[in-house]
């Protein structure tokens, strides 16, 4: 952990409130005292994402990710921990200096901004060249594509020059450390030492992300060089399965239309653009992944794959499916003739197939269907192979109607008897979310008892009684607990479970405090009450008696004048372990 002092924290924990925060990325709904929702770490149906308000904590019962306001943040966007408090402070207002990062949370924030910075330079510097007279190559090639200055303006497009050092140079008269450029994968350092470009008579698409900072760049060859598309390496700001090309330019249209069109290529999405049609994302050169699509989730409800049509844009829409289904999000296909892509497509007959998307497309299960008949017929042999290939599919369908409904389809369409299909498809049903539950398999003992009831009235503990009990535990991983909890109250009077969840000593100690807590909201009441009262009565008496147990072996050699007093509190010791109806 960064040393970022605690009282800031607090202060910025105080004043952010987490069922906010969670609540831009998490539908929440009330249950009891707490809140729950799906959960944005791992794909389920039921929810088993819990956000305790009161105590500034969420946790998840199926994936067992938890912790606090800044951990929520730190996982959701990835962000260091550093990142996600001055993310925090600055959205509700608290001033944060670099002093309060510590020497390493600074250094890491500065280098940050100074990355981005750095992409920002190189953005506009090749946007500059691709209008300047050395960028000729680059304008003719995109007016000949169809690109208009307005699009090129729009996307920031720009051109890499054909020489070795140009940006380097620039970069160097400007005072923006080489190396961090090289991090960024701008520069690649020489073998003779210094640095020379990475991308080199190239168009340069830079990539946004949501806030339209300049992450990284994809380059097209122009001439002849191979490869065809450069890209920037993955960095500290960039990570190409966790974003999508296009989001700042496709914003408002999500937002109006509630659709996101999902292409494969830079161009493809800017040919479209250049129609009219606005609400389009592209991937980045990789198979769809989770993230994406938990990306796409949160700005569309509707997502259209319009990939290639080839048989790698068919495979490739195949693969994304299941994680629609998973993630519970409405995803169809938009086939595109043999041979065509969006870009070529739009070029050939206009954009009008892409404005009404949605309608125009098919149910995924639907095409999904028809390739695999395509590809392997309807011959008994070719019917057993796609009654094969369709297995994984079926089981990704979540909801049992939607898999119903589908199920029927496959079988008049196949002509397959649908009790048999049924039973052929499904009989290896997916791993249940209840068998997930790490609940039951967590030890019910009498130490974890406690801290569960520690965690559920941290104001009905005293200093003391922590102290006391701190003795008698005996599985150390709860002593830890314990411990902590000690240092904590000790620190700052009280304690508070966003902050014990911010001092635990690692991602383990985290989870525990998390879910210990919200296991003891789920069993509250009076019984949970009484049950408390119980263990800790069990524990005083344990103490007592190791008390007593000293005393004895003390009385055994003890000089006369040391008898009598010791004797007493024998006799006290015996009184309460009477009161507590022990002896
Ligand atoms: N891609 C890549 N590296 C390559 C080839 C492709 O990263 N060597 C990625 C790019 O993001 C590209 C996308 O895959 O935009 C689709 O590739 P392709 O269809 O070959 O390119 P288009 O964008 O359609 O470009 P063009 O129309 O010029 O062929
Ligand atoms: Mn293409």
């Amino acid at each position: 952990m960064a040393f970022i002092p605690e009282d800031k924290l607090l202060e910025i924990k105080d004043a952010a409130s987490i069922e906010e925060v969670v609540g831009q990325y998490v539908k929440l709904t009330q249950k009891g005292r707490n809140l729950s929702g799906l959960c944005p770490f791992h794909s389920e149906t039921k929810p088993s994402f819990t956000v305790a308000p009161e105590k500034g904590i969420f946790h998840c019962f199926g994936c067992g990710v938890g912790g606090n306001v800044f951990s929520f943040l730190m996982h959701y966007h990835r962000l260091s921990f550093p990142e996600a408090v001055q993310e925090l402070a600055r959205r509700y207002g608290i001033p944060v200096s670099l002093k309060d990062l510590g020497p390493e949370g600074a250094r890491q924030a500065k280098k940050r901004t100074t990355a981005y910075e750095a992409n920002a330079a190189a953005a506009g510097f090749y946007a500059a060249t691709l209008a300047s007279s050395e960028g000729k190559p680059g304008r003719e090639y995109l007016t000949k594509r169809g690109l208009t200055p307005e699009i090129i303006r729009a996307f920031q497009l720009g051109y890499a020059p054909d020489a070795w050092d140009t940006l380097a140079r620039h970069f160097q008269h400007r005072g923006i450390p080489l190396d961090l450029a090289q991090d960024v994968g701008l520069l690649a350092p020489r073998d003779r030492g210094g640095f020379y470009d990475r991308f080199r008579n190239r168009i340069i698409f830079p990539i946004f992300d949501r806030q339209s900072r300049v992450i990284a760049f994809g380059g097209r060859s122009i001439g002849d060089g191979e490869p065809k598309y450069l890209n920037s390496p993955e960095s500290l700001l960039y990570s190409k399965g966790r974003t999508l090309y296009g989001l700042p330019q496709a914003a408002a249209a999500l937002r109006a239309t509630g659709v996101a069109l999902v292409v494969e290529g830079y161009l493809d999405l800017i040919a479209l653009q250049v129609h009219g049609i606005g609400n389009v994302l592209a991937t980045l050169g990789t198979a769809l992944t989770r993230e994406q699509v938990r990306l796409l989730k949160a700005l569309a409800e509707k997502v259209v794959l319009v990939y290639d049509g080839d048989a790698a844009g068919a495979q490739a829409m195949k693969r994304a499916f299941p994680l629609f289904a998973q993630e519970n999000l409405a995803v169809r296909a938009l086939p595109l003739p043999a041979g065509m892509d969006p870009d070529s497509y739009a070029q050939a007959h206009g954009a009008e197939l892409f404005r009404a998307a949605w309608d125009e497309a098919q149910p995924w299960f639907s095409y999904l269907l028809e390739d695999l008949i395509a590809t392997h017929g309807l011959d008994i042999e070719g019917r057993v192979a796609v009654l094969s290939e369709l297995r994984p599919f079926v089981q990704a369908l979540t909801d049992p109607v939607e898999q119903d409904l589908w199920l029927r389809n496959t079988s008049e369409r196949l002509g397959v008897d649908a009790a048999a299909l049924r039973k052929s498809l499904t009989s290896l049903a997916p791993i249940s979310a209840a068998r997930l539950d790490p609940r039951t398999n967590l030890a019910v003992s009498l130490e974890k008892a406690v801290i569960r009831w520690v965690l559920g009235h941290p104001e009905a503990i005293t200093l003391e009684e922590l102290e006391e009990w701190a003795e008698e535990f005996e599985n150390l991983e709860l002593k830890g607990l314990l411990d902590l909890f000690i240092r904590s109250y000790r620190e700052h009077g009280r304690l508070d479970h966003g902050l014990l969840v911010q001092q635990a000593a690692g991602e383990i100690q985290r989870q525990h405090i998390c879910a210990l807590t919200l296991e003891e909201d789920e069993s509250d009441g009076p019984a949970g009450d009484f049950l408390a009262a119980d263990w800790r009565r069990d524990l005083r008496v344990k103490h007592l008696k190791k008390a007593r147990a000293r005393l004895k072996a003390r009385l055994k050699n003890a000089s006369d004048d040391e008898e009598v007093p010791l004797q007493v509190q024998w006799r006290e010791i015996d009184q309460q372990l009477k009161d507590l109806s022990a002896l």
